[in-house]
Parts: C-alpha cells; structure tokens; sequence
C-alpha cells in the first residue's frame, strides 16, 4: 500500500528532522524503501548544503539530494517569504507535482514541513494545503514541555477540522526540561482520545547518528507505516 506521511511540528526547531531521520533509519532497517521530500529548505547558508535535506537522504540510505529538496533559499524565514524577499518564485503546483512524481515510484513517502502546519509554503497555500493535495497523514512533532498542551491542541485542531488524518504525535524531549516533569502524554491523550499519542523521545546526545528505532515509538511509527 502506497502511503505518505507529512512530518509536521507545533514550531520550528521541535525536532522534525530528528523524529523523520529516526522513522527514515527504522523503515531502512526493515529493508523498505522509504523517500524522504524537505519540499522547501530555507535558511540555508549554502545553497548546496540544505542541512535538513542532507541528514534526510543520509537517513534514508543516501538517496538523491535534487530529488529530496527541489527548492531552496537562503533566507531563514517561511518558503513563501523567503521567496518575495529573495524576488524569487516556486509555484505550489510544482512542489505538488514533483512529490506525486516520487509518488510514483516510491511506496512510502516522508515529508518533512517546514515551521508548523499553517506556514505558508507558497502563495495563498500552507502545508495543510500540501498534506491534502498529496494526500498526506500527519505525524505532529510537539515539545514534551510545558505550552504543549495548546501547542499540540491548536495544530491537531487545524488538521482535523480540514480533514487531515492524523497518524501521530510525537512528543520530543527538549534541551531545558521543565522544572516539574509532567506527564504531558497522559494529558494529551485524555484531551485528544481519538489520536495516538506516542511516548516520549528522550534527549540524545547525538540524534542523528544513533539508530533510534529501538525506541518504543519510532517501533510504533514503523510497524503502523509498514502495516498494509
Ligand atoms: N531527542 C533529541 N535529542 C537531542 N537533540 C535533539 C533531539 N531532538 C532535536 N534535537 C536537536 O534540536 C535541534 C532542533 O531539532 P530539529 O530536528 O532540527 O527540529 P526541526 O526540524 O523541527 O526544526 C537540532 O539541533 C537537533 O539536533
Ligand atoms: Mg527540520
């Protein structure tokens, strides 16, 4: 079954790369064949090194880095203002058709957003916009810490009220944990009981290079991405 997930986050900086490299290393290690689409990279010092896009095809096996982010600026700002402010344009349709390309020849298909959900991707259109039109379900990367219940709620909110199915949501360890651990999962999953509330990924020191499919979660992630 084909299957394609949007990787969104309640912000910037929640830890989206990290959470789709983890689920990008769990599918390889199961011999799958997942591809992984950072449709717009922003923020980028060095236009041939888009940073998310590089640890994304590093986690999926080395795949192409043209195919995996087509479009890219340098500003660090949303896709849609960082092309008016570089006098730069990408059409939404483009990014649109470039996805439903690898679509095509790929079962299991990865996008990581940019920002959170209603980030403007390109003129008039946010990423809720993209999900529907590639027909995506969301994964919801959200702090494990104190404003995640609003962060988390508002972003499930938007999804669910535009039809997008929500798979998940990942909460994510942060550098400065709270003075009080709270169990936000619980809270979450008695504010939102319809939608899977995975446990916590814990703090590492270096997420990108330890294989992070032991964790309970990205098991979970995984085993429900390969399933059908
Ligand atoms: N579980 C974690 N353990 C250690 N560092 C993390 C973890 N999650 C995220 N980070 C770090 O936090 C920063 C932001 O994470 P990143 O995945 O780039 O966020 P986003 O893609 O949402 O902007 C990065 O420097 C990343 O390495
Ligand atoms: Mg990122």
């Amino acid at each position: 079954m084909k299957r394609t997930i949007l990787v969104t986050g309640t912000d910037t900086g929640v830890g989206k790369t990290v959470v789709t490299c983890a689920i990008l290393r769990a599918l390889l290690q199961r011999g799958l064949h997942p591809f992984p689409i950072k449709p717009v990279e922003t923020g980028c010092d060095d236009l041939r090194r888009p940073e998310d896009a590089i640890a994304l095809s590093a986690a999926a096996g080395g795949v192409d880095l043209a195919t995996v982010c087509p479009v890219r600026y340098q500003t660090p700002a949303s896709p849609w203002t960082a092309a008016r402010l570089e006098g730069s344009k990408h059409s939404f349709e483009g990014l649109v058709d470039h996805i439903r390309a690898v679509q095509q020849t790929h079962d299991l298909v990865i996008v990581e957003g940019a920002g959170g959900l209603l980030v403007p991707i390109a003129q008039g259109k946010s990423y809720a916009d993209l999900a529907v039109a590639i027909g995506a379900s969301l994964i919801v990367v959200a702090r494990d810490a104190l404003g995640t219940l609003n962060h988390t709620s508002l972003t499930l909110e938007a999804a669910l009220s535009r039809g997008i199915p929500v798979f998940a949501v990942a909460l994510n360890a942060v550098a400065s944990p709270d003075r009080f651990s709270l169990p936000h999962g619980d809270e979450l999953r008695a504010l939102w009981p319809g939608v899977l509330i995975l446990d916590p990924i814990p703090r590492r020191e270096n997420p990108h290079s330890i294989l992070m499919s032991n964790e309970s979660s990205i098991a979970f992630i995984t085993d429900m991405t390969a399933e059908s």
